[in-house]
């Protein structure tokens, strides 16, 4: 959802702020803005435009000089797309400027407060209270303007402000939105995401919540929104620029689907431990003994995380034969949940940010629970709070839709299993079966990816379908609700998921040949079962597309994937589908990357 980027040093701004704004685009946005000075200038300058940033390039005036700026995209929330509601906001002097993410949930409130005072709001927006709040501050600091402001804001915010009196300077302010500063040779940089900063600087700073940043040229300082120093020190980040580029492919979908063998190599680096047949996960903050003491696990993610989340469930439970379940955390924070102490909470996120998923960590927390994350943002917010967990190491994930990181996340859970299995009762003959498992995974990936011609000539012709049914059983169940996620995500195919056992009860009403089945049908011991579901679709004149260990003989189609272990087998089952779901979408002329109605990382409700 929305970006932030803001320059302060030596070099032309817009330019160097244009660039991180196309990096921030990924996220998914309906407009954009900049605002620039120098210390030489008299005012800010600014550009704003509804539509993509190459329309805000193109409005930039080539007198738009200046050393100092932030910029933003914009995802509406209160307020249509437009230039008015792009941010930056500036008060009516064009003193201060303001770019925000997040949400003021006492805008209505402020603003007519406000209002009653006299202001006049040029912008629909619940940012423009900040922007009037900071303005008519009567601190003598820009430092001290901002912190007043924000003592009237309920809400989120990821905030950077400029003022035209103090334009030596930038200040940041974080409040459940992220804010990552960059640190360079007498030059600073911020963004709410490090893909904005890799190119230019991997030295950084990730905010707390409640803490603020004055960013100078030469200079960066932390504090509380209370004043109170903090000293934070700069980080390296681990991804490189490179890893944000499309690297030949046509699209980030299909890089990040191709990457997919290297990316489970490294979950699995430097993690398995051949000698007692279990791995090593060093980030766990978990001991043997309170690892045996856990009664129950519950798993909280959403969407495609949700998904790798019921994998991780199905894997533990079957491993560590730990009863354990995995639920949407937007239904989960919602419905008053029994937090038991004796159950060990785990959130599942790539970005680290959802704000669903968030909220129900700090309320799990804040109840006395124990919570793991399962995270590919390395200190990303649910990182943080958790506390402890496993990363997933998957690289950054670009493309809207999550590919590599679901893969990435369900072997993350399949190597948690492991581990806790061995501490309880996984054999050690079992602990070597599945580590060979694992090790065969980056192997029988790349020997899918091959078979992408023939997936593709399978999409072309599943195109046509107006609506998709996806089935699996038990472990195939998870694989058919992710593969019709990502077909609707990115085709806009209707489609659904149901479990095969179910067929029967309901939706078996709407087989007929112009409804195609994908169906899971993996080679273990509910085989038969699955043969039978298939049979009773093709009595039913349905068209059956299978994805399975062998031929199916009552399938249209089948796509043959190398098996591996039972359990790991939803691992491999998925990858083909992501394929298919690409190749669909792509026949139908669709924006892979970006899909409608869609961000990458959700951090508003
Ligand atoms: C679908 C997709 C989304 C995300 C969901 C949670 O392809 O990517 O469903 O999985 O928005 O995001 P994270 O994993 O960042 O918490």
């Amino acid at each position: 959802m929305c970006g932030i980027v803001g320059y302060i040093g030596k070099r032309d701004v817009a330019p160097l702020l244009l660039e991180g704004l196309q990096r921030l685009e990924y996220r998914g946005y309906d407009s954009a803005g900049i605002v620039v000075t120098s210390p030489k200038a008299a005012g800010l300058k600014m550009v704003k435009a509804k539509g993509r940033v190459r329309d805000l390039e193109a409005r930039v005036p080539k007198r738009f000089a200046g050393t100092t700026g932030i910029a933003h995209t914009r995802w509406a929330t209160h307020g249509a797309p437009s230039d008015v509601n792009a941010h930056p906001h500036l008060d009516p002097e064009n003193k201060v400027a303001v770019v925000h993410n997040g949400i003021v949930d006492n805008a209505a409130e402020l603003r007519a407060k406000l209002e009653a005072e006299g202001v006049v709001f040029a912008s629909e927006t619940d940012t423009e209270v900040i922007t009037h709040l900071i303005a008519r501050s009567q601190a003598d600091s820009l430092e001290e303007k901002v912190r007043e402001a924000l003592k009237h804001i309920e809400g989120t915010y990821g905030i950077a402000v400029m003022h035209a009196d103090f334009n030596d300077r930038i200040v940041v302010a974080r409040n459940g939105s992220p804010v990552v500063l960059g640190i360079g040779e007498k030059e600073m940089f911020v963004a709410s995401d490090v893909a904005a900063l890799v190119t230019h600087t991997r030295q950084v700073v990730t905010l707390d919540d409640g803490e603020m940043a004055t960013l100078k040229a030469d200079d960066f300082r932390t504090y509380t929104t209370s004043g109170a120093s903090t000293n934070a020190t700069p980080e390296t980040v681990e991804w490189e620029a490179a890893s944000y580029d499309m690297g030949g492919h046509d699209t980030y979908m299909h890089k990040e689907i191709s990457e997919q063998p290297d990316a489970v190599d490294r979950v699995l680096r430097g993690r398995i431990d051949d000698r007692f047949s279990t791995v090593h996960l060093g980030g766990l903050n978990l001991d043997a003994r309170e690892a045996r003491s856990i009664r129950r696990i519950k798993i909280l993610g959403c969407g495609t995380s949700y998904h790798a989340g019921l994998i991780g469930a199905s894997l533990i439970e079957g491993m560590a034969r730990i009863p354990a379940d995995a639920e949407p955390a937007s239904e989960f924070r919602y419905r008053n949940p029994v937090v038991d102490p004796d159950t060990l909470y785990i959130a599942v996120s790539q970005s680290g940010e959802t704000y669903d998923v968030l909220a129900a960590v700090q309320e799990l927390k804040r109840k006395g629970a124990r919570v793991l994350g399962v995270v590919n943002v390395v200190g990303s917010a649910i990182a943080r709070e958790a506390d402890g967990g496993v990363y997933v190491h998957a690289g950054p994930e670009v493309c809207v839709v999550s590919t590599k990181c679901f893969t990435n996340t369900v072997v993350a859970f399949a190597l948690l299993a492991l581990h806790l299995g061995r501490i309880r009762d996984l054999s050690v003959t079992d602990g070597k079966r599945i580590i060979e498992g694992l090790r065969k995974l980056p192997g029988q990936i790349e020997e899918i990816l091959k078979s992408e011609d023939e997936i593709e000539k399978l999409a072309a012709e599943y195109a046509g379908a107006q609506s998709m049914m996806f089935i699996g059983r038990v472990r195939g169940y998870p694989v058919a609700l992710e593969a019709s996620l990502k077909l609707k995500e990115i085709s806009y195919i209707h489609a659904e998921a149901y479990p095969a056992s179910e067929l029967k009860h309901g939706p078996l009403a709407l087989i007929e040949p112009a409804l195609p089945t994908v169906a899971i049908v993996p080679d273990d011991d509910l085989l038969e079962k699955n043969r039978a579901a298939l049979e009773e679709i093709k009595a039913r004149s349905g068209r059956i597309l299978a994805v399975a260990h062998q031929p199916q003989e009552k399938a249209d189609h089948t796509i043959v994937v190398p098996k591996n272990e039972d359990e790991l087998d939803p691992i491999l089952m998925g990858i083909p589908l992501q394929l298919f779901a690409y190749h669909t979408a792509l026949a139908m002329g669709r924006d892979i990357d970006k899909p409608r109605n869609l961000a990458k990382s959700v951090t508003v409700e």
